[in-house]
Formats: C-alpha cells, structure tokens, sequence
C-alpha cells in the first residue's frame, strides 16, 4: 500500500468514526473535525476539472547570468545581454528580408532569453521606421511569435526554408529597394504554410555542454518500460561531424554558435562570419558592406571586439537555467505529488528531468545537472502534431522531447505555439496514425494521464506551472 492509498483509508477511517460517534452521541456537526477540510470537499465533489492554472506571476525564473562565473565571465554576459537586447537598422545590415530587428523581440517572456511575450512585436514592426508591409494574416497582435515555413516548393520538391514575413521595403535609408513577401495566402490555401515558436534560451549552455553519451546512456535506460508503453526516439546526428545535435524543435541545430548565426542571418537578414553571403541578393536593396556584421580586428579587447554572434553564443551559454517555485501553484504537497504522478505515469521516459553536463572548460558549467525534462532526442508524434519538415535525421513527425524548465511562465506551447493551455498540449500528444504518419508514441502515455483522476491530473498541472 503506498503512502497515498494510506492516507485515504486514514481519511476513511475518520469519517467513519466521526458518524459513528455522531449518530451514538448526538453531537453537533463535526465540520473540520480532523483537520482535512479540504481533503473530504473534494470526496464529496469529486468531479471538479483539472485545469490550467495559467501562466505563473511574480518574479520572472530567469534572465540572469548561472551561478558560478568569474567576474570576467560576468563581462561577457553583460556586453553580450546588451547586443542580444539591441535593435538593428538598415545602415547595419538588416533585412532585406528578415522577421523582426532584435534577437530579444521574440525571445522575452518572462525575461531576455525567454520566449514569445504576450504581445507579438512582429505586428508593429511591419510599419516601423516606414516600413510599407501587409501584416501576414496569421501574425497576430496577441497572438504567438510565428517563424513561416513552406513544405515544398512551387516545383513539388521538399522546401523546409524560413520565409521571412518582413522587408525593408519603405523603411528609412531603404530607398530603392522592392521586394514583395512571400504569398502566404495561396500557400495556405495549399496547406503548405507551417510554423515554428521561438524556444526558450534560459540554461542553453548547459544543454550545450551535456556529453553525447549521456544522452545515449539515457535512451539505453528504462528499455523494459519504454518499449512496453511504446517509446523509441532517437538521436538527431548532425551531417558535419556526426555528433549528437540538440537545439530547435527538431534538435536539428548543433551549437549555440551555430544557432546565433543561423539566427542573425535568417531572423534578421543579417550576414555574419557564420553565414556571409545574403540570403535576398537583390542589389537595389543592398546597404551595408558584406558579411554584415564581423569581429572588430582592430580592436584590443575582449568581449568588445567579438563580432555578434559570438557575443549572442556568450550571452546563451551563461543564461542561468530558468529557477522552478517549490510552492506556486497548488502548494508544496501537489507539486510534489505531480512530480511523483509525471514519472508514474511515463512523461519521464521522454522528458526526462534531469541530465548532467560534462568536464566542462567553462567551470559554472561542469559536471552540473541540467533539469530540463528533456531526453534531446526526438520522438514520432503522429499525424496531429507532423509539420512534413525534414531537418537533419528527423522527419515530418519527429520532435525533441520539448524541455520543460521555465514552463510555468510561457504562454504559448508546442512547436507551431497553437495553444496556450497545458491540458491541451498534453491531449495533442496523442494521435492515432494515418497513412502518411505513424501514430505518436506518446499514446500510452497519455492514456495513463487521462486515467488519473481530476485531483492528481491538478497536481501534475500545477507541478507542470511550477517549474
Ligand atoms: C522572429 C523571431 C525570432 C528572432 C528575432 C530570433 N529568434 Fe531565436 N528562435 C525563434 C524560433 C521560431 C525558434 C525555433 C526554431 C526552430 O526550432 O525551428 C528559435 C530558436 C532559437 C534557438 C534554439 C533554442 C533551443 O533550445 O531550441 C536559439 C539558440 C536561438 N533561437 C537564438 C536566437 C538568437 C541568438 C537570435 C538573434 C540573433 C534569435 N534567436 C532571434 C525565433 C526567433
Ligand atoms: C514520446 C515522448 C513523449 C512523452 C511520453 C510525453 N511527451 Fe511531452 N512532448 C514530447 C515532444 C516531442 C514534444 C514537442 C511536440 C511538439 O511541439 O510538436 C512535447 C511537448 C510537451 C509540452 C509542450 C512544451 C512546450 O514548450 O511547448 C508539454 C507541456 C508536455 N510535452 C508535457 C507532457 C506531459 C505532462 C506528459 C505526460 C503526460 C508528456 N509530455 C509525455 C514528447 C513526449
């Protein structure tokens, strides 16, 4: 008998003993009379639905720099905070096709390095600074960050590129420059059209620094149990070296490094050391000189000759991992009983809580565990959650089991960002396959989820609100 089961036959054994006392000696009403109000409400309403506590107030749990770096380090951090919180213009090389003008824009929520706020800053960037672009349809002001996506080409062959829903068209210092966006109506209309939400940086650099083999020795772990409730998943191996890639919905990108410039070049139109050549080449709308951004060889000093996307590596690698709250919401003893019913149920086997980093050269980041519920591989979703994009070993259904640190204060989840409510994502897990797609691998899962009762799906909830 666990703890639990005991504790209602205690609860039991009360009630039962306040009638009997109540009937043979007439007492008044023993309304609290062991002390577990709240227990016995729920017994006599036991159907009220789990839900969503919402997004968790107070301080944001993060945005600082991890515990552990040397006061130059803490340099590092700060010079580079401010390049990721900085805003470009046409004279530094933006656009001419790009999404938004700053890295912070979309990562934000509930502080630099998060994710996307509540206000999506792309609707009011159309018309910054002159700018004449239509806002695409699906940008909404209180909507998620979105990244657009088109599956094939006009050609029927396999696309997967970002299509970037700006340009600099009519903006100051742009004269000259046309350029039309992408039709994302008729794309559409072709269900060719998908789309991404900005992930969440807080505690990359530990992510980053997590040897390949513990990610392996993870997967090798809990077989039984795993192949019993249908769970495979598989490393993304990067084409380069061949070595295990972890960043993006996809674990499709390798390093922070890769990443910042991959970011820069295609979020913002801006070239970089990494990716020097533009991706819109039209000369009317070229000017700034090319690569657009690069280290200052002339200066002397670190961090300020670094060129952006080393400082945007820097400034990733130091984020502390986002800081969980060990009582909001629902109080210390639901979130730990959800903590509990997640593994009991099987979440675990995908999003696994903790992993630890290597011998790292950067000391705050050695040999330090990484709770980020999640195993960095990525895993067959099924049909209902498919985005048909290929990106390095993983297909159209296949996701990184998404981490979960810092969830208690996004907004939006899953990888298109199609809804704001928890229980929602967790039902999207599950789905039967089709003849494109097979079925998700979370199915059994889910099923034992749905199984709980409403009382312990609300403690996995607020378990779930409180990291
Ligand atoms: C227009 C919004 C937008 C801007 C601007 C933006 N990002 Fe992102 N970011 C995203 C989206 C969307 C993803 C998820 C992409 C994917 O997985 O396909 C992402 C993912 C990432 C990731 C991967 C994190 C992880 O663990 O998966 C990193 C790193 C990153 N961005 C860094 C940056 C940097 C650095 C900048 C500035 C140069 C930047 N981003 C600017 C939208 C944005
Ligand atoms: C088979 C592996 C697997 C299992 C089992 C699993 N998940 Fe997930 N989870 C994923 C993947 C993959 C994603 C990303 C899917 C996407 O965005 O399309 C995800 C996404 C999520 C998200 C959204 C996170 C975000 O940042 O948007 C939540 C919340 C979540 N899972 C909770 C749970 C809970 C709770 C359980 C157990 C009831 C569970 N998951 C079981 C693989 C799994």
């Amino acid at each position: 008998m666990d703890f639990y089961t005991l504790k209602r036959w205690m609860y039991l054994a009360v009630i039962v003993s306040v009638v009997l006392v109540g009937c043979w000696a007439s007492v008044r009403p023993t309304q609290a009379e062991d002390g577990h109000g709240r227990d016995r409400e729920h017994e006599r309403h036991p159907v009220t639905p789990a839900r969503d506590p919402g997004v968790r107030g107070g301080m944001p749990g993060g945005g600082g720099p991890i515990v552990g770096l040397t006061a130059r380090e803490l340099e590092f951090f700060a010079d580079a905070k401010t390049e990721f919180e900085g805003a470009e213009g046409v004279a530094d090389g933006l656009g001419p096709r790009m999404n938004l003008d700053s890295c912070v824009g979309c990562h934000s929520q509930p502080a630099t390095g998060g994710t996307s706020p509540f206000v999506n800053p792309q609707v009011a960037f159309a018309s910054k600074d002159g700018g004449t672009d239509r806002v695409p349809f699906f940008l909404r002001l209180n909507g998620p960050v979105q990244q657009a996506h088109f599956k094939f080409k006009p050609d029927g062959s396999r696309d997967g590129g970002v299509k970037n829903t700006a340009t600099i068209t009519g903006r100051t210092g742009a004269g000259g420059c046309v350029l039309a966006l992408p039709d994302f109506d008729a794309a559409a209309a072709t269900n060719n059209l998908v789309f991404r939400l900005p992930a969440n940086l807080f505690g990359a650099g530990l992510i980053e620094n997590i040897p390949d083999r513990a990610i392996l020795a993870n997967q090798a772990a809990n077989s039984t149990i795993k192949k019993h409730q249908g769970i495979a998943g598989r490393a993304n191996h990067n084409s380069v070296d061949g070595t295990i890639s972890r960043f993006g919905w996809k674990a499709q990108n390798k390093s922070l490094l890769l990443n910042a410039g991959l970011a820069y070049a295609v979020e913002m139109g801006i070239s970089n050391e990494m990716f020097p050549t533009e991706r819109e080449e039209n000369p009317a709308c070229q000017f700034a000189t090319i690569p657009n951004d690069v280290t200052n060889t002339e200066a002397t000093a670190t961090p300020g000759g670094l060129n952006g996307i080393e400082k945007f590596a820097f400034f990733m690698r130091f984020l502390a991992p986002p800081t969980p709250s060990l009582t909001t919401p629902g109080g210390v003893y639901s979130i730990g009983h959800g903590r509990d019913l997640f593994v009991k149920v099987g979440c675990a086997l995908c999003h696994t809580p903790t992993l630890t980093t290597g011998n790292a050269t950067v000391e705050a980041l050695s040999n330090q565990p990484a709770n980020l519920f999640s195993d960095l591989l990525v895993h067959k979703m099924g049909p209902g959650l498919a985005d048909d994009i290929i990106q390095g070993q993983a297909q159209g259904d296949e996701f990184r089991s998404a981490p979960l640190w810092g969830l208690g204060q996004r907004i939006f989840f899953l990888h298109d960002g199609r809804t704001t409510d928890l229980l929602e994502a967790i039902q999207a897990h599950k789905n039967a396959g089709n003849s494109q797609f097979g079925p998700s691998e979370a199915n059994a899962v889910i099923h034992n989820f749905n199984k709980l009762d409403e009382r312990h799906k609300q403690d996995l909830l607020n378990f779930l609100r409180s990291l």
